[in-house]
């Protein structure tokens, strides 16, 4: 699978691990930095990462920040991107079951990278159930279409 990831300062370290764990787990990884622990911030790479998967260059997003909270609400500015702030596996697991999430972001602060490596394992592994669910995010993606004004 091709990932994109990227954090601010905050990230930095876990997102390093995180790339890590990624391809030793065989993934494509597409680095957008941030490339050391000085500040920066985090909307540049947020954004950098939601353009990669709305282009179709990468499949999934990952992000970390220092909460995971700025950088889903960034992402989430770019057309086709469903990013989630996601603290634990099932959050993970059920993002892709229910909502479709093609970004997750996490907190590279208040969660262990251990857990943090579950959660983009369970986002990675596990399917958009669709059915009742496809819908729901079709909504979603009309409300995006016409920036939320009708429908
Ligand atoms: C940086 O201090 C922090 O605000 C950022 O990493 C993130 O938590 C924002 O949502």
């Amino acid at each position: 699978m091709r990932v994109a990831i990227g954090s601010d300062h905050a990230g930095f370290e876990q997102k390093e691990s995180l790339k890590a764990h990624l391809l030793a787990n065989g993934h494509d990884v597409v680095d957008v930095g941030t490339g050391s622990e000085d500040s920066v911030d985090y909307p540049d790479y947020a954004l950098l990462v939601g353009r990669e998967v709305a282009g179709g260059d990468a499949e999934y997003g990952v992000l970390v920040c220092g909460t995971g909270i700025g950088m889903a609400i960034a992402a989430n500015k770019i057309v086709g991107v469903r990013a989630a702030n996601v603290t634990s596996p099932e959050f993970a697991a059920l993002a892709r079951q229910h909502n479709n999430a093609n970004v997750v972001a996490v907190s590279g602060r208040f969660v262990d990278p251990q857990v943090n490596e579950q959660i983009v394992d369970a986002f990675l592994a596990t399917a958009f159930e669709g059915g009742r669910h496809a819908g729901r995010v079709a909504k979603i993606s009309d409300a995006e279409e016409h920036r939320g004004r009708r429908g």
